[in-house]
């Protein structure tokens, strides 16, 4: 299978105020065509910097000092702010643990949606309108015409976070990169949402790169998985490999860690 992202030799800095912090000190990493990579590693080990790196969603303090970020043949690392706009979320999408976050209160789910749909698409409101309820319809929504008229804080948890992902995959991207999208729901809908993600990967096809620090998730979904540790990818494998015979003493934590209670 042929690599659809190439992260090479990554290293983010965070300019603070009397210090540099190295957040990832050198990572590689390949997501294939089509395929589930799962990025597991504890809090701090550098997933979510490494994650928005990939478009350079970062914070003003954040500098990538070097390494090249290859999609499709072009190095996202050199491409200006304009040219990275039109591959962000149109090619590139993302989705994080609090969808709230990122909805807006004061709209309505049906104009949020089509604003996303509009950006990228030349739709009429209404055209728009039309795609935001099959959207709604696609992530499993139940009663979309209904919904498209909610604001985000009359839904649950769970169904905010389907919202989130329709409007990432309005555009259809190659890459959907899910930032512990479930790490604040509990365990039921954490499952539904798992089983949502693969069911749409299947009838979609875009590769996926599912960010966690439960590798129980890891064992559900993944294709591969890599290990992050203090900054650096420390190891990476297949499924099978990873839990059948980890070698790094990270990943070996990480493996008891869920043992322990119980999820495997
Ligand atoms: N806004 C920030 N300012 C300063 N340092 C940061 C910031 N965000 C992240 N870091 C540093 O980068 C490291 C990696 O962070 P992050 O990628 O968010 O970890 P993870 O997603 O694996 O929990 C942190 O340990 C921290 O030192
Ligand atoms: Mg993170």
């Amino acid at each position: 299978m042929s690599n659809l992202l190439e992260i090479r030799g990554l290293k983010v800095n965070f300019n603070l105020e009397n210090q540099v912090v190295t957040a990832v000190r050198g990572v590689d990493l390949d997501i294939r065509e089509d395929e589930v990579l799962v990025l597991a590693g504890e809090s701090g080990s550098g997933k979510s910097v490494t994650a928005l790196s990939v478009t350079r969603l970062l914070p003003k303090t954040a500098e990538i000092v070097s390494g090249s970020v290859n999609f499709h043949w072009v190095d996202l690392a050199k491409l200006d702010e304009k040219a990275l706009v039109s591959i962000r979320g149109k090619e590139i999408a993302y989705i994080f643990q609090e969808p709230t976050s990122y909805l807006n209160p004061v709209y309505t789910i049906g104009s949020q949606l089509s604003e996303a749909i509009m950006l990228h698409h030349d739709k009429t409101r209404l055209e728009a309108f039309k795609e935001a309820v099959e959207l709604l319809d696609l992530v499993k929504i139940k009663e979309p015409k209904r919904v498209i008229d909610d604001y985000p804080h009359q839904l649950s948890g769970g169904m905010n976070q389907r919202v989130f992902i329709a409007m990432a995959l309005a555009c259809r991207p190659r890459l959907l990169i899910a930032d512990e999208p479930t790490t604040s729901l509990d365990v039921t809908v954490e499952a539904q949402i798992l089983q949502l993600l693969m069911e749409l990967k299947k009838s979609l096809g875009f590769s996926l790169l599912f960010i966690t620090h439960n590798l129980s998730i890891a064992r559900r979904i993944a294709d591969r998985v890599s290990v992050m540790y203090k900054g650096k990818v420390v190891e990476e494998g297949d499924v099978e490999k990873i839990f059948g015979s980890p070698e790094h003493n990270h990943t070996k934590e990480l493996i008891r860690a869920y043992e322990k209670i119980g999820k495997i």
